[in-house]
C-alpha cells in the first residue's frame, strides 16, 4: 500500500460541529484603521453568509448610532448566519441590542463583563460577587428578549480559574447558551489555556448545557493555536476574524483555524461548514475594504501560500503535489483567481468574476462598476482580479460622505514650488474651489481638500503601491488620518497616482463627516461607564 498523501483528512468517527462565529465585523472593525462604511460591512456580512460562518457578530449596538444601523440593516438583509449584537450587562445596552437584532431571522445578544482581578481592579472598581451579579442579570435582562445569549468574560485567561467556573455555572443556570472564554489580551500559552478550558468543563455545573467557546487574541502570535488548544479540550464555537484583524495584533484568523480544523480532521475530529473554497475571495474583499493588506507570507490566504520557488521544491511538486503542499489552492478559492478580463469581455464575464470575487452586487452597483470597466479597458490591455475589486470598491465609494471631487489640477517640477487647485461638490449642491502649496504635489493636493472641506486632519500614514503589475497598472492610495481621537482609512485607485492619493484623502474626509453626522454618544451607564472600550 503506497502513501496516501490524503489519508489524514479521513475522519473516522462522526466529526462534532465545531461552531464559527465570525467577529469581522466587530472586533475586527474597533482595530485601528478598519473602520468601514454601511455599505461595506453590509457587503462583508454577505460575503460571510456565503463562507458559511454560522454565526456572524456585526457590532455593538450601544456604541453608536452607527454600530446600531449596520447592526440592524444586517440582521434585516442577511439571511443564514444567526446576527448577534454585543452589548454590556446593562439595561441599555441589551435594549439597544435586541432593537437592533429584532429584525433577524436567528438573533443571538451576547452580554460581557470583565472578570479578571486586573480588570476588576483596576477597570470596573468592582468586587467579585458585584462582578457575578451583574453577569447574571445580563444574562437574564438578555433571556428576556432572546432565546439566544452568550456570555463573555472578559480576560478570562487571566481570571482565578475557580472564580471563572463559578461565574460560568452562574450564567448558564441564569440561560447563557454560549460561554465564551476570552484571552482578551493575548496572553495565554496553548496547553495552559487547553489546560483552562478542561478545567471548566470539570468544575462548571451544567457545562454540557451551554457551548463553550473562546476568542482568541494574537499579541503573542498564538490566537490560532490556542484556539485549536481549546478545541482538543472540548470547547465548539470559535470566535475569529477575516485576516485575523482586531484589536492590536488582531484576533484568530478565520481561515487559519478553518483549514488547521480540515486539514488535521485526523487530530480534532470537528468540522465547520465553512465552503473553504470561498476563503479566498472573502480575505480578498476584507482586506479591499478594509485597506489593510494580507502579507505574501499570510498562512492559507497569502499570496505565496502556495507558490514555490526553491528548486528542490519544484522538482519535488513536479513529481507529486503532496510533497510539499498539505492543501490544494483551489481548496482555498485560489485555483481560478488569476483569470483576465479585457476590453472584449462582456457585461456577463464581468459579473461572474465579480461574483467570484465574493463582492456581491445588485443590478445598478453592477451597471456602474461595468461602466468603470469598459473606461479601465480601454487604457490597459489586461483588467486582473485586484482591478476588478479596485473599480468595485471605487464606485462604492462614490455613494458615502458629501463630497466629491470634480476636477484637480497640480503643478509641479524642477525649480517650482508644487500646488494644486481642486473643485469639489458638495451633496447639498453647492461647489467649492480652493488651491494651495505644499512639498510636493500630493501635500499639496491635500492642503487643498482639507480647505474646500474645511475639516483638518492629522496626516497618520500614506502608502501608494500598484494595484497590478505592468507600465499600465492601476495606483492605490491608502491614507490614514486622525480626527475626533480616530483613525479614519481613505483608499482611492486611478492610473495617476496622486490623483488616487486626492481620492483616498477625500475618502477619508468624507468618512469624518459621515461619522460626525451618525455619531451620538450613547448615554454613559453610571456602573458602567468604566467599563471601557472592548
Ligand atoms: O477580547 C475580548 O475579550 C472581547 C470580548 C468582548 C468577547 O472582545
Ligand atoms: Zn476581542
Amino acid at each position: 500500500m503506497g502513501i496516501d498523501p490524503m489519508a489524514n483528512r479521513v475522519v473516522l468517527e462522526p466529526a462534532e460541529r465545531l461552531v464559527i462565529f465570525d467577529t469581522t465585523l466587530r472586533d475586527g472593525e474597533q482595530a485601528p484603521g478598519c473602520s468601514m462604511s454601511l455599505r461595506e460591512k453590509l457587503r462583508v456580512a454577505r460575503a460571510l453568509a456565503d463562507l458559511g460562518v454560522d454565526v456572524i457578530e456585526a457590532g455593538f449596538p450601544a456604541a453608536s448610532d452607527g454600530d446600531f444601523e449596520s447592526v440592524r440593516t444586517i440582521a434585516r438583509e442577511v439571511k443564514g448566519p444567526t446576527i448577534c449584537g454585543l452589548a454590556r450587562c446593562g439595561e441599555h445596552d441589551i435594549h439597544r441590542a435586541w432593537d437592533a437584532l429584532s429584525p433577524a431571522e436567528s438573533a443571538r445578544i451576547h452580554v460581557f463583563i470583565a472578570t479578571s482581578p486586573i480588570h476588576r481592579k483596576f477597570k470596573l472598581r468592582l468586587t467579585r460577587e458585584e462582578v457575578l451579579r451583574r453577569a447574571v442579570s445580563g444574562v437574564q435582562m438578555a433571556r428576556d428578549f432572546c432565546q439566544n445569549v452568550e456570555f463573555s468574560a472578559e480576560d478570562a485567561a487571566r481570571t482565578e480559574p475557580p472564580f471563572l467556573a463559578e461565574v460560568v455555572s452562574a450564567v448558564i443556570a441564569a440561560g447563557a447558551t454560549t460561554v465564551n472564554i476570552p484571552d482578551t489580551v493575548g496572553y495565554a500559552v496553548p496547553w495552559e489555556f487547553a489546560e483552562l478550558i478542561r478545567y471548566l468543563k470539570s468544575n462548571v455545573q451544567d457545562v454540557d448545557l451551554a457551548t463553550i467557546s473562546v476568542h482568541c487574541h494574537d499579541d503573542l502570535g498564538m490566537a490560532v493555536a490556542n484556539s485549536l488548544a481549546a478545541v482538543a479540550s472540548g470547547a465548539r464555537q470559535i470566535e475569529c476574524t477575516v485576516n485575523g484583524i482586531g484589536e492590536r495584533a488582531g484576533n484568530c484568523s478565520l481561515e487559519e483555524i478553518v483549514m488547521a480544523v480540515r486539514t488535521r480532521a485526523d487530530r480534532l475530529a470537528v468540522s465547520t461548514a465553512v465552503d473553504t473554497t470561498r476563503l479566498y475571495p472573502t480575505s480578498r474583499l476584507v482586506a479591499a475594504v478594509t485597506g489593510v493588506h494580507v502579507p505574501r507570507n499570510k498562512a492559507v490566504v497569502g499570496d505565496n501560500a502556495f507558490a514555490h520557488e526553491a528548486g528542490i521544491h519544484q522538482h519535488g511538486m513536479l513529481r507529486h503535489q503532496s510533497t510539499y503542499e498539505i492543501m490544494r489552492p483551489e481548496d482555498v478559492g485560489m485555483g481560478s483567481s488569476r483569470l483576465v478580463l479585457g476590453k472584449h469581455s462582456g457585461r456577463h464575464a464581468f459579473r461572474d468574476r465579480v461574483t467570484a470575487l465574493g463582492l456581491d452586487l445588485d443590478e445598478a452597483e453592477l451597471d456602474r462598476a461595468f461602466i468603470a470597466f469598459k473606461q479601465l479597458a480601454d487604457r490597459k490591455k489586461e483588467v486582473f482580479d485586484a482591478d476588478i475589486e479596485a473599480i468595485v470598491l471605487r464606485t462604492d465609494g462614490a455613494e458615502s460622505g458629501p463630497w466629491r471631487l470634480a476636477s484637480m489640477q497640480i503643478r509641479s517640477g524642477k525649480g517650482i514650488t508644487p500646488s494644486a487647485d481642486v473643485e469639489l461638490i458638495h451633496s447639498d449642491g453647492t461647489s467649492r474651489r480652493e488651491s494651495a502649496d505644499g512639498d510636493g504635489p500630493v501635500a499639496a493636493a491635500f492642503r487643498a481638500i482639507e480647505k474646500a472641506t474645511g475639516v483638518k486632519v492629522k496626516l497618520r500614514n500614506f502608502d501608494i503601491r500598484n494595484v497590478t503589475v505592468g507600465g499600465d497598472a492601476q495606483g492605490e492610495a491608502v491614507v490614514s488620518v486622525e480626527s475626533d481621537g480616530r483613525t479614519f482609512l481613505g483608499k482611492g485607485f486611478d492610473t495617476d497616482i496622486v490623483e488616487a492619493s486626492g481620492l483616498a484623502f477625500l475618502q477619508a474626509i468624507n468618512r469624518i463627516c459621515e461619522n460626525r453626522h451618525r455619531q451620538t454618544p450613547a448615554p454613559e451607564q453610571p456602573s458602567l461607564a468604566v467599563a471601557g472600550p472592548v
